[in-house]
């Protein structure tokens, strides 16, 4: 399995194109099964999970067209609605094709997702708002066996907890439901809202785009649509925090600012100067890393996809951070490894206390999650002496081009093939 090298100790300068989001670019494919007409999705990210998904929806019978940076995916024909364990366990996302296929073809055979490194990862969301819009669930041997054979009808859907996947999985299905459905408590992240956007260019007809309550009025068919995907925020801000960790000075190009609003102002209260401007966001290190406390949060709040890489740059604060994530049960997994390379970080249960030191020393670590891994990556870039990050097939998940957009700027970076 392929290795990451670095060498740490140089401020990154320069600037960074910032790829299509991971987590919009996988509900936008699966909204592809809603129409028997193309939809093409640009601004598309190179990434191992756009592959993972894409031959999920080949085996349901999508014709799969890719392109530069751009793919093309027709839903005419759908022999086979059944989302098998070897693809699914890769990637919880595929749990997004249920809502779809349900919604268009009346019944669906999906694996359950399983768990992951972060948590269990239910999807009782999911099935209770899709029974409640009438459809018959039952799970047998590791499958979720879905069927509308009627369709689907509106409901008054109200989520007890905020679910991007469920809020996401539900909008689809609405969208093609009998009569209207209203989703309480709906999801707000960017990537909900990016999905909205193309539902309705495909001829959906949903009100409150971006805010809690979702209203959806169903229509009997869809059409295609060309969307442009919107700039991946967790992408930007595991780079902001590269810039702020190494003391550098970095442009995030096409980074949405109002997408990272809760990181900018935790940015600003450790010290780095964060601008926002049309082109994206800077942010540039000021040689001082004051420690700011943090709680992950629903969108807009600080973001659960950040938190592993804050903890890396609070590592090296002059002061400490309490660290609370109130999302997942168990994404701390990135602390030890740390811990490895010198971090003081203290866990009790969901909040971890982590005092910052003089400096971290560059290690052999494990990556285990998406994000741990690239919390991995900034503790590298700032560590004296060298850094292997093993195992990271997780960062390839989520980054396109890190190395080369990384060492473009200045890092001393490369990939290492082969290796345990
Ligand atoms: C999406 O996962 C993202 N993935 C995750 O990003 C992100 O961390 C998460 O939203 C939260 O923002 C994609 O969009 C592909 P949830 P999702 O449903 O939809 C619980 C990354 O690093 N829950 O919002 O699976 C769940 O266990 C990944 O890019 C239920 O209890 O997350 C969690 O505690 C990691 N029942 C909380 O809700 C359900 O039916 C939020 O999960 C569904 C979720």
């Amino acid at each position: 399995m392929d290795r990451i090298r670095i060498v740490g100790g140089r401020p990154l300068k320069g600037s960074i194109p910032i790829s299509g989001a991971k987590n919009a670019a996988l509900p936008l494919m699966a909204a592809c099964l809603l129409t028997d007409k193309p939809l093409t999705l640009t601004n598309l990210p190179a990434l191992a999970d756009i592959k993972t998904l894409t031959s999920l929806l080949e085996q349901h019978g999508v014709k799969v067209t890719p392109g530069d940076r751009q793919i093309t995916m027709e839903a005419k024909e759908i022999p086979n609605t059944v989302a098998p364990y070897d693809i699914v366990r890769r990637m919880r996302a595929s749990v997004l094709v249920l809502g779809p296929l349900l919604a268009r073809f009346g019944n669906a055979v999906v694996s359950m997702p399983g768990g992951c490194a972060i948590g269990t990862r239910p999807i009782d969301l999911h099935l209770g708002a899709l029974e409640k819009m009438g459809a018959k669930i039952h799970i047998g041997r590791g499958y979720i066996h879905a069927e509308a054979p009627k369709g689907l009808k509106g409901a008054n859907v109200r989520f007890d907890k905020v679910s991007v996947g469920a809020t996401e999985n539900v909008l689809m299905a609405a969208a093609l439901a009998k009569g209207e459905t209203v989703i309480d408590n709906a999801a707000r992240e960017p990537e909900v809202t990016d999905l909205a956007k193309c539902l309705v260019a495909m001829g959906a007809k949903i009100e409150g785009m971006g805010t809690e309550k979702l209203v959806v009025k169903g229509v009997p068919r869809l059409e295609g649509a060309t969307h442009k995907i919107v700039a991946d925020r967790i992408e930007a801000g595991t780079y902001a925090m590269a810039a702020a960790i190494t003391h550098g000075d970095l442009t995030l190009e096409g980074a949405e600012a109002e997408h990272l609003a809760a990181l900018s102002e935790v940015l600003r209260k450790t010290g780095a100067k964060v601008e926002e401007s049309k082109a994206g966001i800077r942010i540039a290190g000021n040689g001082a890393i004051a420690g700011a406390d943090v709680i992950t949060e629903p969108f807009p709040g600080f973001p659960t996809d950040l938190q592993a890489q804050y903890m890396a740059l609070m590592a090296v604060s002059d002061g400490a951070a309490m660290i609370t994530e109130t999302i997942f049960e168990n994404r701390y997994m990135h602390a030890p490894e740390l811990s490895r390379m010198g971090a003081n970080i203290t866990i009790h249960g969901s909040s971890a206390l982590v005092r910052g030191v003089e400096k971290l020393f560059g290690a052999e670590v494990m990556a285990t999650d998406l994000r741990a891994s690239s919390s991995l990556v900034l503790a590298g870039l700032v560590a004296e002496g060298e850094t292997i990050i093993n195992r990271i097939y997780h960062l390839d998940r989520g980054y396109e081009n890190l190395e080369k957009k990384l060492s473009d700027c200045g890092a001393e970076i490369e990939r290492l093939p082969g290796g345990r």
